[in-house]
C-alpha cells in the first residue's frame, strides 16, 4: 500500500481572519473553482463564521472546521467553544495544537492530547500539528522533538481514533515567513512521522494516515510538496485568505491526477 491508497487533504487555515461575510463571500466564489477537485477541500474558519460557512458551503465539495476546541466538556469555563458547540455550528474537523496555539496560548502536549480526545469523543476529525523550531533543527532535536509531539499527544488513542487524525508537520520555522521547507526536508520528515505511527500503532495504520505539509505554502510551491511520497496534503495559512491562490493549489492536485 502507498500513497495512491491515502486521500489528498488540502486545508485552509484562516487564523483570525474574516468575517462572516468575508467568509460565505470567498466559499461562493471558490465553490465553482473546486467543484471538480480530486484532493478533498477543508476549511478551517474562525468561530463566529463555522454556521454561516458550512450552510454556504452546502451542495459543494467544501468541509467546514474549526481551528481549536476547548478540551473541557462543558461548564464555567468563560471565553471557551466546546466540541459539540463546533460540530452543532456545521465543523466537520477541527485542528488541534497548532504552533501559534503551543507557543502563544501555552498548550502543552498533554492539553493538545486532551483536546484530541476531545474532538474524536464529539466526532470531530482532529488535524494534529506537529513541528520543530528553528533552533531546535539546528541542535539536531528534530526528531526527537517530533516524536515526542507524536506520541504524548496521541497517547491513548485507539486504533480507530488515529485513523480518523490527520498530521500536519509544519516546521516553526517555515509558518508565515515565506521560508518553505525544502521537499526533501518535508519528506525526510513525513517519513519519519509515518514510522514513529507504524512502530507505535502499526504498519496498516501508519500506511493510512495523512501526513499534511504546512508551513509557507504557495501556488507555485505546493505541486513539488505534493509529489513527495509521504506528503497527503497540504495545511495552508496565508495563501488560503484570497479564493484565487487556493483555488489554484487544490486544483494544482488534480492536473497532476489527469497526466
Ligand atoms: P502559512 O501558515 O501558510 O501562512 O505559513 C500555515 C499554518 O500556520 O497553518
Amino acid at each position: 500500500m502507498g500513497k495512491e491508497a491515502r486521500p489528498t487533504v488540502i486545508a485552509g487555515n484562516w487564523k483570525m481572519n474574516k468575517t462572516i461575510a468575508e467568509a460565505v463571500s470567498f466559499i461562493e466564489s471558490v465553490a465553482p473553482l473546486v467543484k471538480d477537485a480530486s484532493a478533498k477541500v477543508w476549511l478551517a474558519v474562525p468561530f463566529t463564521a463555522l454556521s454561516a460557512a458550512s450552510k454556504a458551503a452546502q451542495g459543494s465539495n467544501l468541509v467546514i472546521g474549526a481551528q481549536n476546541l476547548s478540551e473541557m466538556e462543558e461548564g464555567a469555563y468563560t471565553g471557551e467553544i466546546s466540541g459539540r458547540m463546533l460540530k452543532e455550528a456545521g465543523a466537520a474537523f477541527v485542528i488541534v495544537g497548532h504552533s501559534e496555539r503551543r507557543t502563544l496560548f501555552h498548550e502543552t502536549n498533554q492539553i493538545v492530547n486532551k483536546k484530541l480526545h476531545r474532538a474524536l469523543q464529539c466526532g470531530l476529525n482532529p488535524i494534529l500539528c506537529v513541528g520543530e523550531t528553528a533552533e531546535e533543527r539546528k541542535a539536531g532535536h528534530t526528531e526527537t522533538v517530533l516524536k515526542n509531539h507524536l506520541l504524548k499527544s496521541l497517547h491513548g488513542l485507539a486504533t480507530e481514533q488515529i485513523q480518523k487524525t490527520v498530521i500536519a508537520y509544519e516546521p516553526i520555522w517555515a509558518i508565515g515567513t515565506g521560508n518553505v521547507a525544502t521537499p526533501e526536508i518535508a519528506e525526510e520528515v513525513h517519513s519519519f512521522c509515518r514510522s514513529v505511527i507504524s512502530h507505535e500503532w502499526g504498519k496498516e495504520v501508519a500506511e493510512k494516515i495523512v501526513i499534511q505539509y504546512g508551513g509557507s505554502v504557495k501556488p507555485e510551491n505546493a505541486k513539488m510538496m505534493l509529489d513527495q511520497s509521504d506528503i497527503d496534503g497540504l495545511l495552508i495559512g496565508g495563501a488560503s485568505l484570497t479564493y484565487e491562490s487556493f483555488s489554484k493549489i487544490v486544483n494544482l492536485h488534480n492536473a497532476k491526477v489527469r497526466i
